[in-house]
């Protein structure tokens, strides 16, 4: 595939280029991402998978503008982010980013409406629409009834579920998320899962890091790392 040297192709609402990671440690050096280039569409799903250690979550948290290649590009929605400053790139990951951890990485202290709230501190949207808008995506996981819950109060599902509904607050363009179901039961998992499948539908763009086939099967694409390179990138039944 021949690439613009000037911009992406509008469709793609991210592209990479020869993008490298390398860790410095003392004296040694761990390429953690070689040279991996791609064109991910707009609208659509697609699964990350690979071994421990492939370089899939360095090469998420490289998307979700959450840390910055060593080398090559990287274009999102036609902005070459590669080049952007912290501060930069703070305001694409506020704007137009969802991130979903397998750990959740809620705030303990706050409840499930005050963790939600939060994305929305610097939108300069007023107090009272910033909560009438998180109680409107905890509503929309089915958490509407557990707003004044903290963390500890709520099981693995629901401590999720409120992680995506902060992912989605701000309605971001792209979802990524990084085994979101790893640290779930399978049923909780599953309803999580559900929930990633009605995202879809609506339109939104997932990026998600799995190592269960199963999961993997219900993106349109899987894209497979080993040893920091992509070795396979396939269309599934769902495409
Ligand atoms: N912050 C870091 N410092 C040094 N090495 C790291 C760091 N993060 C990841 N690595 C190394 O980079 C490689 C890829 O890691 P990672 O992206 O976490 O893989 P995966 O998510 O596929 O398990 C591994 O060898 C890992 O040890
Ligand atoms: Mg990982």
């Amino acid at each position: 595939m021949m690439w613009s040297m000037t911009q992406p192709v509008p469709d793609n609402i991210i592209s990479v280029r020869e993008l490298s990671k390398v860790y410095l440690m003392g004296t040694d050096s761990l390429h953690a991402l070689r040279s991996v280039s791609l064109n991910i569409q707009r609208g659509s799903y697609v699964a990350i998978m690979g071994p421990s250690g492939s370089g899939k979550t360095t090469f998420l948290d490289i998307l979700g503008c959450l840390s910055r290649p060593t080398s090559g590009e990287y274009w999102f929605m036609g902005r070459k982010v590669s080049e952007y400053s912290e501060i930069q790139l703070a305001r694409i990951r506020n704007q137009e980013i969802g991130f979903v951890f397998q750990n959740f990485n809620l705030l303990a202290r706050s409840t499930a409406l005050g963790n939600v709230e939060l994305p929305m501190m610097y939108s300069g949207v007023p107090r009272r629409e910033q909560t009438r808008q998180a109680i409107a995506a905890l509503e929309a996981v089915g958490l509407g009834d557990r707003l004044h819950h903290r963390p500890s109060e709520l099981s693995g599902g629901q401590r999720q579920r409120v992680a995506i509904a902060r992912a989605l607050v701000n309605r971001p363009s792209v979802i990524f998320a990084d085994e979101p179901t790893g640290n779930l039961d399978s049923q909780s998992g599953e309803s999580i899962l559900a929930l990633f499948d009605d995202l879809h539908r609506q339109g939104h763009t997932i990026v998600m890091v799995t190592h269960e086939p199963d999961v993997a099967a219900r993106a349109q694409r899987i894209i497979r790392f080993r040893d920091g390179r992509i070795v396979d990138d396939t269309e599934t039944a769902m495409s």
